[in-house]
Order: structure tokens, then sequence, then C-alpha cells
């Protein structure tokens, strides 16, 4: 898909050619003599618009503008929240099978953050996935066009925002595909396509490289499954080489069966999810590659599946992890944490500034967070205030949790160093607890997605969270030109 800018007036803009253009219109409206503004005007004052952020009047022709349809769009404030949710409204009344142009203008200011608002809106609202369809019907949007009173204030966190949605859409890409068509070999050649751009480099590792390196933690996981385990390793190096990394690191359990711990029957098949996180990493990195930052970032993804076959690890075993530690595998669905502690350990080659994992973690995060805040760990006061301020700016918020000491207590057992579970009780706090111990070389932080990276039910699919979080985190805020 296309997205254009352009410094238009509400006349400009409702003289250009479209499907469809949706005016965004601000709670204190105040029409000019334009006729386009007195439209507004007359549908705000007869109250057919309603000033009730999602309320909206659509219209066929109207001799003011040369589009086909008109949707006019109550926005509130202007603010994030309120053009996303004008956008989604505006978009589910004016779509259509014919929609290939799209004009978007702001009857009134239009602030840096609600363009890029309006830019994952108008994304997130015409993706398709089509994929493993054999009748593909794909997004019918091809170009829009965002109308705004002045560019310099914007242009930067637009052209942020267009790289980002490319992320994501890479993101949401491989996450909805199923799980024999998204396997760790797949997804390590997804890795090597991004390679492919000259500042970016990849290097995959399979069973016998990992066994080199001892990630028994890692392997006893990947060894229930005939798939080969795969090692991913990105680079972007957009900086000097002596300039140190950040490291991002993906949990991609292709699917998640819960092996000899096996899950339920019902909505197993969301367990193809598991690796949204990996997923966000290669998404990231899809962004960086159109962004080019001066940066220098790492990715990791270790990846499997966690299936049953004779060889699957049993609840009791007890493996080696990278870095030495003995672990009791009392649950084997607590899988996501195992391949993750032998990643962490990897990373600290790099001698990176922070190291961020994001991972569908837990159900339990779930049950805290619900899909709208993703889970934060970190004992790195800075770096959980860049999360959290970055999840701000994106509008893919994240929420800072606990990681008190007495958290580790039901992590202990008579026969290993850690057990990879402890009882029910914040499960996601015990969760990141034990990553914790693996990631004491540098400043850390966790991210449990398991809330926020899809959607079940109806609209069942993944959200590309959270990769607009991670991109600025990465890149700190955008400056106006
Ligand atoms: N991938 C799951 C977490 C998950 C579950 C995400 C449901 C989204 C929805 C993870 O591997 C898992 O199974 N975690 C267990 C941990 C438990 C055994 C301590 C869980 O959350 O039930
Ligand atoms: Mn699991
Ligand atoms: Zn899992």
């Amino acid at each position: 898909m296309n997205f254009e800018i352009k410094a238009l007036d509400l006349t400009a803009a409702a003289a250009e050619k479209c499907d469809l253009l949706v005016v965004l219109v601000p709670k204190d409206f105040k029409p000019g003599k334009d006729p386009v503004s007195q439209l507004i005007g007359g549908a705000l004052k007869s109250g057919d618009l309603e000033t009730g952020v999602g309320k909206c009047l659509s219209l066929y022709r109207p001799s003011q503008a040369a589009a086909v349809r008109v949707v006019l769009a109550s926005a509130g404030e202007g603010k994030a929240r309120q053009v996303k949710n004008a956008l989604n409204a505006a978009l589910g009344l004016g779509k259509s099978a014919s929609l290939k142009r799209l004009v978007l203008c702001f009857a009134g200011a239009a602030s840096a953050d609600a363009v890029r608002a309006a830019v994952l809106a108008v994304a997130d609202g015409t993706y398709v996935y089509t994929t493993s369809k054999s009748k593909p019907q794909p997004r019918t949007l091809q170009k829009t066009m965002i109308a705004v009173p002045k560019l310099a204030d914007v242009k930067a966190e637009f052209d942020r925002a267009v790289a980002v949605v490319a992320g994501m859409e890479l993101a949401k890409e491989w996450a909805n595909r199923p799980a024999n068509l998204a396997t760790p070999t797949d997804l390590a050649g997804a890795a090597q396509a991004l390679a492919k751009h000259p500042k970016i480099s990849c290097t995959v590792l399979g069973p016998r490289e990992v066994a080199k390196l001892g990630m028994g933690s890692f392997m006893a996981v990947a060894q229930g499954s005939d798939q080969p385990l795969r090692f991913i390793v990105l680079r972007y190096e957009g900086a000097a080489k002596s300039k140190a990394p950040a490291v991002i690191v993906g949990k991609g359990i292709t699917f998640d069966s819960g092996g000899i711990s096996i899950k339920p029957a019902p909505e197993m098949d969301e367990m193809k999810f598991d690796m949204c996180g990996a997923a966000s990493v290669l998404g990231t990195f899809k962004t960086l590659s159109l962004l080019k930052p001066a940066i220098n970032v790492v990715g990791l993804i270790p990846s499997c599946e966690n299936l049953i076959n004779g060889k699957a690890v049993k609840p009791g075993d007890v493996v080696t992890s990278m870095s030495g530690q003995t672990i009791e595998i009392l649950n084997t669905d607590a899988e996501g944490r195992l391949i993750l502690c032998d990643a962490l350990t990897y990373a600290e080659r790099f001698k990176p500034t922070a190291v961020v994992d994001i991972a569908t973690l837990t159900g339990a995060c779930v049950i805290a967070l619900g899909a709208v805040r993703t889970g934060m760990f970190s004992d790195h006061d800075d770096l959980a205030q860049a999360l959290a301020s970055a999840g701000d700016r994106a509008q893919d918020l994240c929420w800072r949790m606990p990681l008190d000491e007495d958290y580790a207590e039901g992590l202990k057992t008579n026969f290993a160093d850690v057990a990879n579970v402890a009882g029910r009780a914040a499960g996601a706090v015990t969760a990141a607890k034990f990553l914790q111990r693996f990631a004491e070389k540098f400043p850390w932080a966790h991210l449990d997605i398991a809330g926020s990276a899809w959607k079940s039910g109806a609209h069942k699919g993944a959200t590309g969270r959270p990769v607009g979080l991670l991109v600025e985190y990465l890149l700190g805020p955008a400056q106006a030109k």
C-alpha cells in the first residue's frame, strides 16, 4: 500500500479525485467560507453530524468534492485514540469493493500524533491476510493521501509511521501463517530475505551449532519435534562497528502444543501465534531497512516447535542451559522461557547497551492486562522508562510489572538450580523472574505480549504489535523539521 502526505487546505483536498474522502472533524470546528467547511458547518448545525468521537455522516457525490463518497467523521480533540476510533468508524462506512484511492483530511489542526494514528488506522483497517486462501481477495486500497494544513511539523512522524506499517504487516504475515507454512526453517528464510538489504546481515544456526554452543535448554524443547530448530541472528549495522548494539530477542515457537504437559484442544490452533515475538523482530528489521537509522541492532530468534514424540522432554527432566545453570522442567508447556534463556546468554557476546526480549510468554499476562497493554518487566529503571514512553509515543502501550525477589521463591527445587515453573499465582511475574536469572550481564527488559500480539474470535489475527513500540524505543522521538 502506498501512502502520501501533502500540505492541502480543505478545498484542495476535496478537489482530489478519489473513491473515498474522509474528513476528520474536530469538536470545536469553526467553518470558514469555503464550500467544504460550509457543508460541515451545516451538518453540525442541523445535528446530522454528531460530535461524539466516531459519529459519521456519509455522502454520495456531493457537489463540494471530487470524491465518489465522502465521510465526515467526528474526531473529538484530534487525539491519537480519537483519530483511530473516528477512522475505524469512517472506514467501516466508506469501505467498498472499489476503494482504491483514499484521501484523508483534517478539518482543523493535525498533530504529529494524529497523523501517525491515521496512517496506522488506515493500514490496520484495510489489512487482509491472503496467503493460504485459494482465491485471494487482497486489499483493494492502493493509494492513501493524507492532506494536512502544514507539512513541516508532521513529515518525520509520517515517514516513520509508514515504515512501521511495513514492519507491522511483515510481522502480521508471518504470525498469521499456519504453523505448517511457518516452520522454524521458514522463519529463517524470512530473516535471510531481510538480509538482502545492504545494512542487514543474517546468520542461521542449526541443531549442530546450537549443540556446540551448549544451549541444552533450547534443545530440550526442540527435541520433541521432527522440524529442526533454528537460531536466527540478524544484524542491522547503521552506525560504526564500535558502537554497542541494542539486542532484541523474539520467542519463535512456531507451534506450542504444550508438549507432554499438553494443552486442552479448544483454541489450541491459536498457538501458531506463539512466534509473535519472533515476528515482531522480523518486522522491526523491516522498518529499520526502510528508515536506515544510524544505530546498531541485533535481533535474535530461537525458533522451534513444542511438540510430542518419543524423544520429547518429560516433566522432571533436568537440562543444562548455555549459562551453566541447570533447570528442572516441571512443566513442558513453560517452554518459552526455556528457549529464551539460552538466547539471553548468547546475547552477552554483543556487549549490548540493552537486551529486550519479546514473547507470548504467559496466559497469566492475558488475565492481568488483557489485549490493551503489553506486560513490561525490567530491573533497570531507565530502560523501563524508555520502553514505557516509546509505547506511549507509538500508541503501542505497555505497563511495568513488578520483579520483587520474593516472587522467585516458587522457582526453587531440590533437583536443579531452578525450576521452570512456580505456582499459578502471578504467573507472568514468575516467568519474568526465571528469565531475569539469565540477564544479569546487561540492562534487560522483557515484554510479555501474550495478550497484545493477536486477537481471538471473529477477528482472529495478529496485530503486528509491538513493532511500533520497539522501533520507537530503538530510534527515540522523531524530529520535526
Ligand atoms: N505460549 C504460552 C502462553 C500463552 C497461553 C499465550 C495462552 C497466549 C495464550 C506459553 O508457552 C505457555 O504455555 N505458558 C504457560 C505457562 C505455565 C505452564 C506456567 C501458561 O501460561 O499457561
Ligand atoms: Mn507453552
Ligand atoms: Zn508458548
